[in-house]
């Protein structure tokens, strides 16, 4: 594959989204973090904090309230965030890179005024709505039609696992229109709550990102305006195609950034450990896991990074970002895990914080398109 003229030095702008983002999470969002994790909740004042401080709409134009930030921050910013608060940045990635980065690249005019400029500054929050209750992987098999009324789409079906259900104000719906014509059938609208029929069902109890908000989302009936529907007619299922490809390389950073908060916190306590007379960082087998985990770090991060290069540069990243995403969620289970190992006892209660980022660590493999779903996904690209 090519050479991008990778240059490994971070820009002053770039060290300064870092330095924000850690300042953030490191004040902001690490007091608390147990606590919310515990009751399945995250404040709306941390929401507002993160909106005021552009992290909810880093890519989008300033015309349009967003930071104007390429892709290389942005990930910056979700690894620093996701060190700490991978409910926090899930948040963040479903809002920057399906919703804001969805409607800016395939939306109209006036949907952009109407919805983009609150969905960017942070005053609303978006939710990316594909998956159902029997289609997950398999999205183009979806159930929920659209059904073409003339002025109106008539919305009836369930989406399940929807990311900010109960807190977005707006959903980004994929249904069916022309059942026959499957993927090329498809439509995506924008939906508002509070729209009559439209319904969110329970809070889903999980292993882990437990203070982020999932939900399934119920439409019944509900009558969306044709202005609503991005795209031309039939263009759905290729906008979440294309949107999901961009959500990937934020979920790669979102793995990444687990993995690393993790590590970092294994490193320390390495050191200030003692065993058998000395640091358990001085007896080797120690000091190899974390030889292996910087190792792995490091690697994903040149992917992660990579991807987002090739997007900013308007490149082809569908393989790139796949690949970042397969391979820094695989690290981010295994790093944390042995962050677990390394902390021994200690590792196994919530005080020290590597056995949540272990439980937040699994849903990466899984949502975006699980491992095997990005396997598919490099596998067609490499006969290409
Ligand atoms: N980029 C652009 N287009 C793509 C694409 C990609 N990565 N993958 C597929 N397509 C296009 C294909 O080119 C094809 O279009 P054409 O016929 O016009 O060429 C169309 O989509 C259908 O593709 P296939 O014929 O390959 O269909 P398939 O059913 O065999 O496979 C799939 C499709 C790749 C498995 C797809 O269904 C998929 O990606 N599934 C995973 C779904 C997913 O990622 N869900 C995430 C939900 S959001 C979420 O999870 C948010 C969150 O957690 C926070
Ligand atoms: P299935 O598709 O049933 O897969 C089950 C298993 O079979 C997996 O291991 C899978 O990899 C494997 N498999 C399936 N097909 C193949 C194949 N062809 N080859 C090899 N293996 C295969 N969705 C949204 O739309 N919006 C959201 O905001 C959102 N947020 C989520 C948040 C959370 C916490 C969770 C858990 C999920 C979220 N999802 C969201 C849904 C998520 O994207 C799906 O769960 C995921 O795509 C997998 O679909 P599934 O659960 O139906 O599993």
């Amino acid at each position: 594959s090519e050479l991008i003229g990778m240059d490994f030095n971070l820009s002053e702008e770039h060290e300064a989204v870092q330095l924000a983002a850690r300042d953030f999470a490191q004040n902001e969002l690490l007091p608390g973090v147990i606590e919310r994790d515990n009751a399945q909740t995250f404040d709306p004042s941390l929401r507002q904090r993160m909106g005021e401080l552009g992290f909810l709409g880093m890519m989008v134009p300033p015309e349009y309230g967003g930071g104007g930030m390429d892709t290389l921050a942005y990930v910056i910013a979700m690894e620093e965030i996701s060190k700490v608060d991978a409910s926090a940045s899930v948040m963040m990635s479903v809002n920057n890179s399906l919703v804001c980065w969805g409607l800016e690249a395939f939306g109209n005019e006036s949907q952009k005024q109407k919805y983009l400029t609150r969905l960017a500054s942070g005053e609303i929050l978006g939710a990316f709505c594909l998956s159902e209750p029997e289609a997950g992987s398999d999205a183009t098999s979806q159930q929920t039609l659209a059904e073409d009324k003339g002025d109106y789409y008539l919305l009836n079906g369930t989406k399940n696992w929807i990311t900010n259900g109960a807190t977005a104000s707006v959903c980004l719906v994929i249904a069916q229109t022309y059942p026959e014509k499957r993927h090329k059938g498809i439509n995506c609208l924008i939906v508002e709550k509070g729209m009559p029929g439209f319904s969110v069902g329970k809070k889903e109890d999980k292993m882990g990102i437990r203070a982020s908000d999932t939900h399934s989302l119920m439409f019944s009936d509900v009558q969306v305006p044709k202005e609503n529907r991005i795209g031309p007619d039939g263009f759905g299922f290729s906008f979440a195609m294309s949107t999901l490809n961009g959500g990937r390389i934020g979920i790669a950073a979102q793995a990444l950034g687990i993995a690393a908060g993790a590590y970092e916190l294994a490193l320390q306590y390495a050191q200030e450990r003692k065993a058998f007379g000395k640091a358990i960082f001085d007896h080797q087998a120690i000091q190899f896991k974390l030889a292996d985990m910087a190792t792995r770090l490091e690697a994903a991060r040149l992917l992660v990074y990579k991807a987002a290069r090739l997007k900013d540069q308007g490149k082809d990243y569908v393989q790139a970002a796949a690949m970042a995403k397969l391979y820094a969620s695989d690290i981010a289970m295994w790093v944390t895990t042995e962050a677990v190992q390394i902390h021994g006892g200690y590792g196994y209660v919530k005080e020290y914080h590597v056995e949540r980022l272990m439980r937040d660590a699994k849903i990466t493999q899984i949502y975006e398109g699980t491992s095997e779903i990005q396997k598919l996904v490099i596998a067609r690209g490499l006969t290409k």
